[in-house]
């Protein structure tokens, strides 16, 4: 049984202020840690103050570090620090990094390795653009994906691995991939790492859809076999959808 997943991409936004207010409201009311992995993703100013409070139950997690421990590069967030700073998760790869900060899925590799070395879970992100699932070339995009960030771990690193399946045009879109389309990609995503790191870790890997997530569809999404968690975006920023999201199997 995969422990499911349900995390808050919070991306540029959330004052301090906010970022209290809605951690006071939200951390004892997620599901207990036993049932469900609850993560949120702020912004690296915000996450010392997100760690105090995370409470029993909730975990933080950054949007994006480098991979190096230190070093000259002005403006980058160390993984040696985020562990210092009592960070869980690091998500690695979103789709906005690789477009607006040209990552390249050498980078995205370096960071996963980077992220184990400093007892990060990373999240690691992976879809296809529109024009890519147009020309049914998503399984090709998605599996050199994962085949490349994943390269060089160990079976025990790939199991501990978050996938998040993520398709560029269901972003902050509204529009939301059917929850057999998006069952069909995160099941081949399955395949391919069955295929690069054996049938176990196949099973044991989980994998979120992320892509217009609110609490009309998460339900349905959660229910499709080879979904096991969610990567939200918008709908994390308000403090009842998140509970509601998080307690999706009550
Ligand atoms: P939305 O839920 O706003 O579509 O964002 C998804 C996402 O990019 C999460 O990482």
């Amino acid at each position: 049984m995969r422990k499911p997943i349900i995390a808050g991409n919070w991306k540029m936004n959330k004052t301090r202020d906010e970022a209290l207010q809605f951690i006071y409201a939200v951390n004892q009311a997620v599901p207990s840690i036993e049932e469900v992995d609850t993560v949120i993703c702020g912004q690296s100013v915000l996450l010392r103050c997100l760690v105090k409070r995370q409470g029993d139950n909730l975990r933080i997690g950054a949007q994006n570090m480098h991979y190096e421990e230190k070093g000259a590069f002005t403006g980058e967030v160390s993984p040696l620090i985020l562990n210092d700073t009592g960070v869980n998760y690091v998500i690695i790869g979103h789709s906005e990094r690789r477009e607006y900060f040209n990552e390249t899925d050498e980078m995205v590799n370096k960071k996963v390795h980077s992220a184990f070395k400093y007892d990060l879970t990373p999240i690691v992100c992976v879809g296809e653009k529109l024009e890519q699932r147009e020309n049914n070339t998503t399984n090709q995009v998605v599996e050199a994906q994962i085949s490349k960030a994943l390269a060089g771990l160990t079976e025990a690193q790939a199991k501990e691995v978050v996938i998040a399946y993520e398709p560029i045009w269901a972003i902050g879109t509204g529009k939301t991939a059917t929850s057999e389309m998006a069952n069909e990609t995160c099941g081949y995503i399955r395949s391919v790492v069955s295929k690069i790191f054996g049938k176990n870790v196949g099973e044991a890997v989980r994998i979120q859809y992320g892509g217009s997530v609110k609490p009309s569809n998460i339900k349905e999404l959660m229910a499709q076999e080879h979904i096991d968690g969610a990567l939200i975006g918008g709908a994390s920023l308000e403090i009842e959808a998140f509970i509601e999201m998080t307690n999706f199997n009550k």
